[in-house]
């Protein structure tokens, strides 16, 4: 297992979306477009930008729609081709050209740690990211590259967190842990637990949609039972991992924006837009001009 490269990042993407009807009754929650792509783009362009070059999609009944976005399509090029729309040609094109892209299926949605197991046998023995596409993570340095670099320093776990305040820390695996001598950023994790009852969480270290985990995580995943929720927990085999391997938690630097939720999904619309390239300059001067 000593220095393993990162080449391989599996998408939870089976989930039904619940929290977003009506958007997601018959679109994936994934492929609600944020400013100008969909959700799951961004999580994809952050696995490549972090050296990955297979993706790996855990998808479901009714996601056909995130297939179709990052194949190639050869109507719409030839269109724009015979219409000399070449910028827009290059847009449709980069998309098909992002990655190796494969599909697994989950057949029920057991929980996140099901859905990971899925990704078995085509993650094979070695290590591998996890991204949760709800979590959209906008940093100068991409959230998953910082997260590669510390892997190859400590060739452990590493799971992405930030400190959440209050009861809010009920919505998430919780770690319990202390900082790291080596790297300000990193945290050796004692213990977890899923969505602790508020009032007894061991620390207000949140675990973020972002994941890097060695390949054992699915022998422990195969060994869990349901948790909370009564699902497979992702978090529930990483605490077993623990009594294995060392797990870190990573103070990532950049802002998570949870798209997966309404009002996130709405900040993180007048953010990104607001930083967009093209569309923010236009964007910024009309909502200064309006008295909302
Ligand atoms: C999942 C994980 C949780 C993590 C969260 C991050 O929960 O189970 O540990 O903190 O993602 O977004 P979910 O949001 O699916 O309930």
């Amino acid at each position: 297992m000593s220095h393993m490269k990162i080449r391989k990042a599996v998408f939870p993407a089976a989930g039904m979306g619940t929290r977003f009807l009506p958007a997601t009754k018959a679109t994936p929650k994934e492929m609600l477009c944020l400013v100008d792509k969909p959700l799951i783009q961004y999580g994809v362009e952050e696995a490549v930008a972090a050296g990955c070059t297979e993706i790996i999609i855990v998808t479901g009944r009714g996601k056909t729609t995130m297939e179709d976005h990052f194949d190639k399509s050869a109507e719409l090029e030839a269109s724009l081709a015979a219409k000399n729309k070449t910028a827009l040609l290059e847009i449709a094109r980069s998309v098909s050209k992002l990655a190796k892209i494969v599909y697994v299926r989950q057949p029920e949605a057991l929980g996140l740690g099901h859905a990971v197991l899925m990704a078995k046998e085509i993650v094979g023995n070695e290590p591998f990211c996890v991204l949760l596409p709800d979590d959209i993570v906008d940093a100068s340095t991409p959230c998953m590259k910082q997260m590669v670099e510390a892997f190859n320093e400590t060739q452990s776990s590493i799971l992405g967190s930030e400190v959440v305040e209050g009861d809010a820390i009920s919505a998430y695996g919780c770690l319990d842990c202390t900082p790291d001598a080596t790297n300000p950023r990193l945290l050796a994790v004692k213990n977890m637990v899923e969505k602790p009852a508020p009032g007894t969480q061991p620390s207000q270290n949140a675990i973020i949609g972002r994941y890097i985990l060695t390949p054992r995580i699915f022998e422990m995943i195969e060994g869990i039972t349901p948790g909370a929720g009564g699902e497979l927990q992702l978090t529930d085999a990483i605490k077993a991992l623990l009594q294995h391997e060392k797990v870190y938690g990573f103070s990532y630097e950049g802002k998570r924006h949870d798209a997966g939720d309404k009002q996130g999904f709405l900040r993180a619309t007048v953010e990104l837009a607001l930083k967009h390239d093209k569309l923010g300059p236009d964007f910024r001067a009309w909502l200064k001009d309006q008295s909302f």
